[in-house]
């Protein structure tokens, strides 16, 4: 199928036709990558049940992992969910719209396709204006999964949609690159007590500015073994194609470290029959000169005390070091607190836990 590419960036030509024709493609039953603040999303009308199905099949992902469904006002909320307990509408009043998820018990009219059978349902209002003019001008819920083919990073550009999801989707809505850069935080109130299932754009601390108590459920496979409470937690997330280690120590050490292992990797046996091997780091700002001068391919993320630029570069940086094509890749640990703890969370498990201390 050929990919419709409509350009909506901020006072484009064309961006309000184009709107229109993404509105119209939800309408009739297709699917279109949209932006939102977090990462693009792939969206289809959450009633239509056909459509749906077409999200699964474009992105591989599996029919037991459930999606979100997003809303242009935040009052749609009661359209999908019973109840709503008070505290989901003060959540709902303070982060709204933006990258908050709500799980809440689904109404009978939310097909079992979104919620994967499950009895709850995920709900977000983002706060993209592209995202909220096409979901209000398509006059229904949409349901929508990060815009990837499932195991890629979440696209944070409408080029990386592009890469994995041409051919395969009705259309693609460009607007430049996502405000924040990774998922939105989920939390479940369907339960007795709040629980975070995933940190994302909205810290922890902002919500106990709202919660009284926030159990923290983050799960990651490689730690547990039993089920997890949110279906998408068991799957493997992105993992580049070379081995991730993240590295806690100074710029210094981790030169020295990495020196020291290409020196292993050269003396070993099997070095004879292997291509030459590569190796890059993701590295802060501050330090990269540290790696420039000693000859090591790095790509940059941010300054250490600019969590925002972290978050919005994570997922591009990660394609790029794939880019390059490496046998190792190594990062730098994010230590921190807030939106760290998010971009720490996405990197570790891009790492699968790997974190090696070297100071
Ligand atoms: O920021 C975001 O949340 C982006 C944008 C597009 O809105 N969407 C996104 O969707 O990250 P996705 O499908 O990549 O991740 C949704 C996660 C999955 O881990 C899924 O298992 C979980 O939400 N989820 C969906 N419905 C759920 C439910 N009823 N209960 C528990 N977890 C649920
Ligand atoms: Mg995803």
């Amino acid at each position: 199928m050929e990919t419709l590419w409509l350009s909506c960036v901020p006072g484009g030509e064309h961006s309000k036709q184009n709107i229109s024709a993404a509105a119209a493609v939800l309408c009739t039953g297709g699917v279109v990558a949209i932006p939102t603040e977090t990462v693009y999303g792939l969206a289809a009308n959450a009633f239509d049940e056909a459509a749906v199905a077409k999200i699964f099949e474009a992105k591989g992902r599996p029919q037991d992992n459930p999606l979100i469904v997003h809303i242009a006002e935040p009052e749609d909320m009661d359209k999908l969910c019973e109840p709503v307990p008070d505290i989901a509408r003060r959540l709902a009043l303070r982060f709204w719209p933006g990258p908050l998820t709500i799980v809440l018990k689904a109404k009978d009219c939310v097909p079992k396709i979104v919620t994967a059978g499950l009895e709850t349902v995920a709900i977000r209002c983002p706060s993209n204006p592209v995202a909220l003019a096409i979901i209000r001008e398509a006059g229904v819920p949409c349901a929508a999964p990060s815009a990837n083919i499932s195991g890629s990073p979440s696209p944070t550009d409408a080029a990386h949609v592009k890469a994995d999801l041409n051919g395969r989707i009705d259309a693609i809505v460009a607007a430049g690159t996502c405000e924040v850069g990774l998922e939105s935080t989920i939390v479940d109130l369907s339960g007795s007590a709040p629980r975070l299932l995933r940190p994302g754009g909205i810290t922890k601390e902002q919500l106990l500015t709202v919660l009284d108590s926030l159990e923290d459920v983050d799960y990651d496979e490689n730690l547990h073994g039993s089920t997890p409470p949110s279906p998408g937690m068991k799957y493997r997330h992105y993992a580049p194609n070379a081995p991730l280690t993240i590295l806690r120590g100074d710029a210094a050490q981790i030169v020295d470290y990495i020196n020291r292992q290409k020196q292993q990797d050269d003396e070993s046996p099997v070095r004879q029959h292997c291509p030459a091997r590569k190796c890059a780091v993701l590295v802060f700002e501050e330090d990269k000169s540290v790696f420039d001068a000693a000859g090591i391919d790095c790509v940059t993320l941010s300054r250490r005390d600019d969590p925002n630029t972290a978050a919005r570069k994570l997922y591009s940086s990660l394609r790029k070091l794939d880019a390059m094509d490496c046998s190792r890749l190594y990062a730098q640990y994010p230590s921190g607190k807030e939106l760290w703890y998010t971009v720490r969370n996405r990197l570790l498990k891009a790492a699968g836990q790997q974190v090696l201390d070297i100071k």
